[in-house]
């Protein structure tokens, strides 16, 4: 039977967490100089995804293909599931969820803000809360920048190849002064929902960032560049390695009114913004009423 929330779903005994961690590290960074060094002159559209602005370029697939690549010869018994074609289940209790460009649209226009994200997770992520991430990585290949944390080992930043730096998250705690991230989905009766809820959240903080990576999000508000992060329809790939980031940084992670995070809502933060934030979002999604 599934696990009602994350923090129920058990770890195997014996788990090498270690080296899950520095595997996402390295196959995060290989698949990251790809993107960078191999990125056609005339970079395409290969085929779209839930409508037509959710696009694939040829470099999302062939990232996921290394990844796949790499994860399997590494790690035979372990499942995969990634956003583009390709994986499957494994027998090991491990699977790889990864996004091999999270911040598609932002890469396919030339703006600098998009990572790689893999996350080693136990549990079933086809279940709702029924999984948990053990050991991640994402790498901003535009900054130089990796992050990457396994379970109760710490987050960490690594710029440009120096010394690991031990992220903490901010210690913002007042909502009308907290600079929040969001993002869109890539269906317009979707994109019209978010911003009706925006619009409720937004004259309660300081301002809104979109920066196009959930991923990078996440991340950002574990070292500090965000207070908080909100977000509908997110998929696992998206926040599977952001997530185990920004707890072990000392963030809080989670879904509307103390339920876990899931595509119908994640809500990030600073321990002190957390629950403000939770209940304004909570809040504007009771007045703006279902998605239908
Ligand atoms: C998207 C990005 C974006 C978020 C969307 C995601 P993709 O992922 O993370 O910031 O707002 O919800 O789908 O499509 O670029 O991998
Ligand atoms: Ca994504
Ligand atoms: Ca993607």
């Amino acid at each position: 039977m599934a696990a009602a929330t994350p923090a129920d779903v058990p770890v195997p005994e014996g788990l090498p967490l270690e080296l899950l961690e520095g595997l996402a590290s390295g196959v995060a960074l290989e698949a990251a100089r790809l993107i960078v060094e191999e990125r056609p002159d005339s970079l395409g559209v290969a085929r779209t995804k839930s409508s037509a602005t959710d696009v694939v370029t040829v470099m999302d697939q062939r990232a996921q293909d290394l990844l796949l690549e790499r994860l399997r010869s590494a790690r035979p018994e372990d499942g995969f599931l990634g956003e583009e074609e390709g994986g499957g289940s494994g027998t090991s209790g491990v699977t790889w969820v990864v996004d091999p460009i999270d911040g598609t649209v932002n890469y396919l226009y030339g703006i600098p803000a998009y990572a790689v994200s893999v996350a080693a997770v136990v549990g079933d992520p086809s279940v709702p809360g029924g999984w948990r991430p053990v050991a991640g990585a994402v790498a901003d290949p535009e900054r130089g920048q990796l992050f990457h944390a396994r379970l109760g080992g710490g987050a960490w930043r690594v710029d440009g190849g120096g010394e690991p730096q031990r992220l903490r998250v901010g210690d913002q705690a007042d909502l009308s002064q907290a600079l929040v991230g969001s993002g869109f989905g890539y269906e317009a009766a979707v994109r019209v929902w978010q911003t009706r809820v925006l619009l409720e959240v937004i004259p309660q903080i300081r301002d809104i960032r979109r920066i196009g990576s959930a991923a990078l999000d996440l991340c950002h508000v574990a070292d500090g560049g965000l207070d908080a992060y909100f977000e509908r329809g997110l998929n696992e790939w998206d926040m599977a390695a952001g997530w185990l980031v920004l707890t072990e940084a000392g963030g809080r992670f989670g879904g509307l009114d103390g339920s876990p995070a899931d595509s119908r809502m994640v809500v990030a933060a600073t321990p002190g913004l957390f629950t403000a934030l939770d209940e304004a979002v909570t809040a504007a999604v009771a007045s703006v009423g279902p998605l239908t």
